[in-house]
């Protein structure tokens, strides 16, 4: 597609898990989205495309379903919007009045790191469209949009119509290729290439490391499509044998359909619906990967039926051809990734049999994340009992995930009677420590957990439904006598809306190659501790096109940087200290070869000790970066001699990965003159492209940076890039050629790093009420090998530590770890969540301990709100622990409109009501305040810059120094100065970032990016008017292009730098005081949570937030960013898990690995209010930041549900206090809910005694 400049389908994970690429693909009727990334191009011979730019434009007319995405404000950053387009737009081909349910399922497939898009993506009801958008003050409308008009949809194109022909081949320099024309043709070829594997979906063998030296693709082969009741035809895909099912449930009466609603069920947690649409079903069959989530089911039933042919090749096969029928069974699995199907064999169809009367058929599975992940574990039961008898006759069970194989257990199953069974089973499911995926505890306690469940299901059905995300959301109007032209303080849409829904909006790698153009790819160590001994690249040349290897001896300028006395370099010289290090890096002709011949570089190293890679063993080693920071505030020592109780306690939170949509990159075109290059970058801080001046030797004048937009940064564009950046630069500069530069989705994982580990332990004085009195702290960070940002982030952790709550004596240490992983780096919020998330750890725990008086209800802690409410900034004019003075009165009406507008203390009752009628599942109920500070601490990165021509036509161009990536710095900066300018905002652009027009900006980070540039456009708008004046004046009637013409004639400079000169913040880390902020934003968040206590699996159920945002410049950019950062928070805390081996790499590398939120995990009702009557003196037009403060609302869910585990314990007589680590993995929240079962399922060895799978850093 990159060839064809259709660049709207994106890039975003190369492996079918981000649906940012999907297409929609037609083979005649019906049509299907599909993964572009998995589909080979030769695959599509006789199939129609359609991508994002096919369906609508801007130059001609948007479809309904990119004008709606785009009025509905439902694309920030717009990289994962094409992607959400293409699913909207297959679906509505396929079905012009989809249910919600429909639509649910079209966008399980697309995950997106911006709001909860999925909230405004539109559904077709009596052919007119509405929104999921329900407020009470609409933050868009929907009068005027276009209706669908599926007549005037794309015609599928007749010349493909014909379809047929013969046996195609492709021949490529490394594949070849082969579609039959026929069965009989597949087979023959099958037996002419035995070692070919025979692709259908290629969601399997696209995955690497399966050969694919030639493939054969049976798509052509018509037969097998055929549908026959419950034999599915082996190339069906896994949406077609649902649809099929979903047939055959509504026609046959339920008890004999029991296994197809128990394969229904499991289809519809499996993948997203892309892969859905393009994988057959067979393959988990064919394959037997033990994880996939048909196959414990599939053994319980199915016949499969193989057909092969016999050749010279294989002549004592003991088949004499034909066709033969194969019972799935254990028989047919000869290991991991292998079956007793002969290389010459493909399977035709696949046969399930209707449930017989008294027989009783359940599918579990349990993943990450509830849906589109693999299980960890997954099972398939199926209970016989004597007829019109509770007598079991016979009882089978399959699990997946416990093993290389699939295990069934038949002991248990044979020796099954009452009580014992469980027992039984947890003898036989053991799994050793050491085994592989980790977890082995959980998985061995969920399959104990499957079995009970399936029991409890057998006695009683339980049944689950599907919610769809909906919410309110309430903003400040503007004031009435606000002029109507006036857009500022109104949702207008974000100004590149249409572009980013049209895929027409470009990103760095959108960009059309150079000519000359080249590519780099990174040579990343392998080792976390070693010396380098020699690199040898002379294989890595020998690739076609590999053009030239670079290492820091390369470097013209200088390859290493003094970072506040840390050293820091750009290719490891000597030694490596991490794993993914860059140590060097190939420059080729095009991606792939880059790729293939970085493969080849042979690096020889020299282990070194220490290795070590968590808090805990950098704490044993000493090992700390500079500086260590503390603050107090009290006498906290003598404090702990007046209180009435002390606890002590540890609470762990893990990293987070960025997953930005839109890998790390860049484009560095050397101009052949004097050392000048362009750089056309993904950044959210030009200036610190510096690095790349002193890496080339070269002054920054000569180096100009653009920025168009990014496709998300969250904080991770702000370092690294700097490096990459450099190492492009570098290689254009040996090469004298335009160098392109794109990190896959693993490599970006691997060296780019994320949020930081923090461990916090705690020690904290409280009163009987619950008031605390004093509280000592330390903190400690995984840093990595380098320190990059994180003792500013340590600081912000320390300056965030008494969030809302006055503890008059308290103390915080914070300690940054240097251990031998990549670096950690900044993440929205930059240590604020990990410092806020502590403190609120200690308020939940005093609660837990202070227990409620005698008149309440017993055996319940003291409710949590009340200690946080006890415990509250109150007065008027009160200090922060670092002395700041500010006024917390709009965090109280947050608190209490949020406590108010949740309803939360009748469904607190409700909560109990619940717990108290249910053994199995838990819920919960959490809410938090929270004051978080806005700007920089270092002082002088406050500031803001802007530039703003205007055209002898009138129309301006306004330049400043943030960065759009999706927050709507620029729809702001449009509205400010149209608002100054008296000009529509149609008639204001902005093109990009450039340092050659801005130069020196601050990042846009530390959510203070529209303050500081919002004030610099206003600054260079007033100086335009102010010189504009006596035009105005002379000529009150004239049109704005008038007094334009006018001013040009008589000479007045159009033309007007801004500049804002922003608070001086700074703290005396010495004396523990300063203004560390310009302001606080205050805001409140309840959440509700459900737990299943049998797999650890939690459902939200809904979020209530009320923000101040001041007086909103956007409403509905600022409620896009309160629902964005709740999310990306929902996945910090509950969800996302980065996990390393024991020798220190990282394992999650992808999203088949690691999750991000997807649909499924949006509380169904997520309620924003922006609050009401709010102003800050302080900000552009009494705004406030807000791009960071929401991500640590996402705790409410994590307390939640350790609220939710408490009740659970209780059940099992435990009363005290538990360690609960965030995120609250389903792992987390089984191991926690301590029951029977676990009790059955104890590991005797002793950490440290063997290697586990994963280790918490
Ligand atoms: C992002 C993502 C998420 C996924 N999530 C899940 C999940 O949650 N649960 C789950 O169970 N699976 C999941 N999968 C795996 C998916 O279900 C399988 O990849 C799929 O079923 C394979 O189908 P395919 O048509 O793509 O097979 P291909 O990749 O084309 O082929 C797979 C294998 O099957 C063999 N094969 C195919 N047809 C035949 C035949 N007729 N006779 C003999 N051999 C044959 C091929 O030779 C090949 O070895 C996921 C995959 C992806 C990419
Ligand atoms: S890029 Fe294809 S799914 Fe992510």
């Amino acid at each position: 597609m990159s060839a064809a400049r259709l660049t709207g389908t994106k890039y975003g994970c190369g492996s079918g898990g981000c649906g940012a690429c999907t297409v929609m693909l037609s083979r005649y009727d019906p049509h299907c989205s599909a993964n572009a990334c998995l589909l080979p191009v030769v695959s599509l011979h006789g199939a129609a495309v359609v991508t994002v730019e096919g369906i609508g434009s801007t130059k001609t007319k948007l479809h309904p379903v990119q004008e709606r995405i785009a009025k509905a404000h439902g694309s920030q950053c717009g990289f994962c919007t094409p992607g959400m387009v293409m699913s909207m737009y297959t679906l509505l081909r396929n079905q012009p009045q989809p249910s919600l349910e429909d639509i649910r399922e079209a966008l399980t497939g697309s995950t997106s790191r911006s709001r909860s898009k999925f909230q405004v993506i539109i559904i077709s009801s009596c052919s007119q469209y509405s929104t999921f958008l329900h407020s009470t003050s609409e933050l868009f409308h929907m009068n005027g949009v276009l209706p669908l008009d599926p007549s005037q949809d794309l015609i599928f194109p007749p010349e493909l119509m014909k379809g047929g022909g013969g046996r195609l081949c492709f021949q490529g320099n490394r594949v070849k290729w082969f579609s039959p024309a026929d069965l009989s043709d597949l087979l023959e070829l099958r037996a002419a290439h035995p070692n070919a594997p025979l692709v259908v979906g290629n969601t399997n063998v696209g995955d690497p490391g399966f050969c694919r030296e030639r493939v054969t693709d049976p798509t052509g082969t018509g037969a097998l499509w055929a549908i026959a009741g419950v034999t599915f035809g082996s190339a069906c895909s896994l949406s077609e044998v649902k649809e099929e099912l979903q047939g055959a449930v509504g026609r046959l009466d339920p008890e004999e359909s029991r296994v197809f609603q128990a394969l229904l069920n499991t289809l519809r947690c499996l993948a997203g619906k892309q892969i859905r649409n393009m994988a057959v079903s067979l393959p988990s069959g064919a394959v037997c990967l033990h994880r996939l989530s048909l196959h414990p089911l599939y053994w319980q039933f199915s016949v499969a039926v193989a057909s092969y042919k016999l050749t010279h090749k294989l002549p004592f096969s003991p088949f004499a051809g034909g066709t033969r029928e194969v019972p799935l069974n254990e028989k047919f699995f000869a290991g991991f990734g292998r079956t007793h199907l002969r290389a010459d064999e493909v399977l035709l169809s696949l046969h399930i049999p209707r449930s017989q009367p008294w027989e009783f058929v359940s599918a579990f599975r349990q993943a990450q994340r509830r849906e589109f992940a693999f299980s960890i574990v997954n099972a398939g039961m199926k209970v016989v009992f004597k007829e019109g008898t509770d007598t079991v006759q016979s009882l089978s069970i399959f699990y997946g995930g416990m093993g290389p194989t699939l295990l069934r257990v038949k002991r248990t199953c044979e020796g099954l009677v009452g009580m014992y069974a469980c027992r039984l089973l947890a003898e036989e499911v053991a799994l050793p420590p050491t085994a592989h995926g980790g977890k082995t505890e959980f998985r061995s306690i969920l399959s104990l957990s499957f079995f009970f469940k399936f029991y409890m299901q057998v006695v009683q059905e339980l049944r689950e439904k599907n919610e769809v995300p909906q919410g309110h959301q309430t903003f400040q109007m503007v004031s009435e006598i606000q002029s109507s032209k006036d857009p500022v303080g109104r949702p207008r849409v974000h100004i590149a809306a249409f572009q980013q829904a049209t895929g027409e909006a470009k990103y760095y790698d959108d960009l059309p190659a150079v000519s000359g153009e080249l590519f780099v790819f990174m040579v990343t160590s392998t080792r976390a501790h070693a010396k380098i001994i020699s690199m040898d690249f002379s294989e890595a040349l020998r690739v076609p096109g590999a053009v030239t290897f670079l290492s820091a001896r390369d470097v013209p300028g200088q390859n290493r940087r003094l970072w506040f006395n840390n050293t820091e370099e750009l290719f490891a010289e000597e030694e490596v200290c991490c794993v993914g290090q860059i140590i060097g890096a190939v420059v080729a002709e095009s991606r792939e070869q880059a790729k293939r011949a970085a493969e080849r570089v042979r690096v020889t190293y020299d282990d070194l000790s220490p290795v070590f890679f968590t808090i805990e063993e950098a704490i044993q080693h000493q090992s700390f970066f500079n500086p260590k920071r503390k603050l107090e505030r009290g006498n906290v020592d003598e404090a702990f001699g007046k209180v009435d109780r002390i606890l002590e306690g540890e609470m762990y939170m893990g990293g987070q990965e960025h997953f930005y949509m839109e890998t790390q990159g860049l484009i560095a075109v050397p101009r052949g003159e004097d050392g000048e290059m362009d750089l056309y970058v993904a950044t959210q801080h030009t200036p610190d492209l510096e690095v790349v001046g002193h890496t080339l030797g070269v002054d920054s004048n000569k180096i100009t940076c653009h920025v168009k937009r990014l496709g998300g940064g969250f904080g991770g564009k702000v370092m690294k890039i700097a490096s990459l950046s450099a190492i492009a630069a570098t290689a254009a500069y040996k090469t004298g050629r335009a160098v392109r530069c794109v990190l896959d989705r693993g490599d970006d994982m691997l060296i780019t790093s994320g949020r930081h580990p923090f461990l916090g332990k705690y020690k904290v004085g409280f009163m009987n009420d619950g008031t605390i009195l004093a509280a000592d702290i330390t903190y400690y960070s995984n840093g990595g090998s380098t320190l990059d940002e994180s003792s500013f982030i340590m600081e912000k952790a320390l300056l965030h530590m008494d969030n809302g709550y006055k503890i008059p004596n308290l103390r915080g240490h914070g300690l940054v770890c240097k251990t031998h992983l990549p670096s950690y780096t900044a993440f929205r919020g930059f240590g604020g969540p990990q410092g806020l998330t502590i403190i609120e750890s200690i308020l939940h725990e005093v609660a837990a301990e202070c227990g409620l008086p005698a008149e309440e209800v017993s055996n319940v802690d003291l409710p949590a709100h009340q200690v946080r409410a006890v415990n509250m900034y109150s007065e008027e004019e009160s200090y922060t622990h670092h002395r700041q003075p500010f006024c917390p009165r709009d965090m109280v009406r947050c608190w209490d409109e949020c406590l108010e507008k949740s309803d939360y203390s009748s469904r607190r009752l409700a909560v109990q009501h619940f717990n108290a009628t249910n053994r199995w599942r838990k819920r919960g109920i959490c809410a938090v305040p929270l004051k978080f500070g806005i700007g920089f601490s270092k002082g002088f990165y406050n500031q803001g810059a802007a530039l703003v021509n205007i055209y002898k036509d009138g129309s301006v161009l306004v330049s400043h120094g943030g960065t759009e990536m999706g927050q709507g710095i620029n729809t702001k900066a449009v509205q400010i100065a149209s608002r100054i300018l008296g000009v529509p905002m149609s008639s204001i652009h902005i093109k990009e970032t450039c340092t050659g027009n801005v130069p020196n900006a601050a990042p846009s980070a530390a959510s203070f990016g529209t303050d500081a540039v919002g004030m610099a456009v206003k600054d260079a708008c007033e100086k335009l008017m102010k010189r504009l004046e006596p035009v105005m004046k002379a000529y009150p009637k004239w049109t704005w292009s008038q007094w334009i013409v006018e001013a040009y004639c008589q000479k007045i400079s159009l033309s007007a730098t801004g500049f804002f000169m922003g608070p001086h913040t700074s703290v005396d880390w010495e004396k523990s005081e300063g203004a560390a902020y310009y302001y606080f934003t205050f805001g409140a968040c309840c959440s509700e949570v459900e737990i299943d206590c049998l797999t650890g699996d939690h459902k939200n159920i809904r979020t209530d937030i009320v923000m101040d945002v001041g007086k909103s410049l956007n409403p509905a950019l600022d409620v896009g960013q309160v629902e964005g950062g709740f999310v990306q928070g929902l996945g910090l805390y509950t969800i996302e898990e980065l996990q390393f081996s024991p020798d220190g790499a990282l394992r999650t590398r992808g999203p088949n690995q690691y999750k991000i939120p997807a649909l499924c995990d949006i509380p169904p009702q997520l309620n924003v209010h922006l609050l009401a009557d709010s102003q800050n003196p302080n900000a552009i037009y009494s705004s406030k930041g807000i791009g960071e403060p929401p991500v640590f609302f996402g705790c409410t869910l994590f307390f939640a549900i350790k609220e939710a585990i408490a009740a659970a314990r209780r059940e099992s007589g435990l009363n005290g206090r538990f360690a609960l680590s965030s995120p609250a993995t389903v792992e987390k929240i089984r191991m926690a809910c301590v029951d029977r079962f676990t009790e059955m399922v104890c590991f005797t060895s002793k950490p440290g005694s063997f290697t586990p799978w994963a280790i918490n850093v």
